[in-house]
């Protein structure tokens, strides 16, 4: 469902319209819970993820092995476009979308002074994508599925998407792994960074095999919370 320039009120209607299941005030509170912090915390995201700079060259590394030149990829919750600019050169087309118009607007503003063509940044809910059945090679949800409230309805979506056999790449922190991490979760909450799935690898992996994907390799980045990095294949039912 692409969301630029949606209001609350017009984005209930555009659900009723694409027919989700999900109740559309409970959508409708869910999807604005999810972005408001985001909104608000772009202009500064790039500056504070570069703390992270390391884990995510490593990241974008582990990601470049497994594409291919061909590939047409779709990153769910791209946020500033971190990855999805990274990845660009080494494939066919990027499509990239997150639920948060202040990030994509950064995003977007980033492809455009080493004029990058081939990334398309979108304002959309990962929970209902407006795009065709079985349209991509590969999905990547990096950082993302633990702060959304169902990402199980996500994870459907993901596979709806994706072509028959197509790659999951979907590198999430695992809040629930241990007594530690769930502090360190507890206390991110205070500063409004709400982790509203708290995964233990265990299940996580669990969750992608649910919906449909088999788990071809786990990489674990140590941290508190430790950082799982799953590569799955979208299995034929
Ligand atoms: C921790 S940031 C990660 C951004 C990016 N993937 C990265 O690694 O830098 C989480 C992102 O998830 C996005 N997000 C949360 N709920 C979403 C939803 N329902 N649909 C699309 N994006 C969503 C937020 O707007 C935010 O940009």
């Amino acid at each position: 469902m692409p969301l630029d320039g949606v209001t609350p009120w017009t984005a209930r209607r555009e659900c009723a319209v694409s027919g989700v299941m999900e109740p559309m005030t409970v959508m409708n509170e869910r999807a604005s819970e999810e972005r408001r912090f985001w909104d608000r915390f772009a202009p500064r995201y790039d500056r504070f993820m570069a703390r992270f700079a390391g884990v995510y060259s490593q990241l974008g590394d582990r990601i470049q092995l497994e594409l291919d030149s061909n590939d047409r990829v779709l990153e769910i919750a791209t946020g500033t476009g971190l990855i999805a600019l990274e990845i660009s050169r080494y494939v066919s087309a990027v499509t990239a979308i997150d639920i948060s118009e202040p990030m994509i607007q950064v995003a977007r503003g980033k492809a455009r002074s080493p004029n990058i063509k081939n990334v398309d940044f979108q304002v959309e809910d990962a929970y209902a994508l407006s795009f065709e059945d079985e349209q991509f090679d590969v999905c990547l949800i990096v950082n993302a599925l633990h702060v959304m409230q169902q990402p199980d309805v996500v994870l459907r979506e993901a596979r709806r998407v994706l072509k028959p056999a197509g790659r999951l790449i979907a590198p999430t922190y695992c809040h629930g792994q241990n007594g530690k991490s769930r502090v360190v979760s507890r206390l991110m909450g205070l500063f409004g960074f709400k982790v509203y799935s708290r995964f233990s690898i265990r299940s996580y992996s669990d969750a992608l095999t649910a919906n449909g994907f088999h788990i071809t390799d786990l990489h674990v980045f140590a941290g508190t919370p430790p950082l799982a990095c799953p590569m799955a294949e979208k299995q034929s039912h």
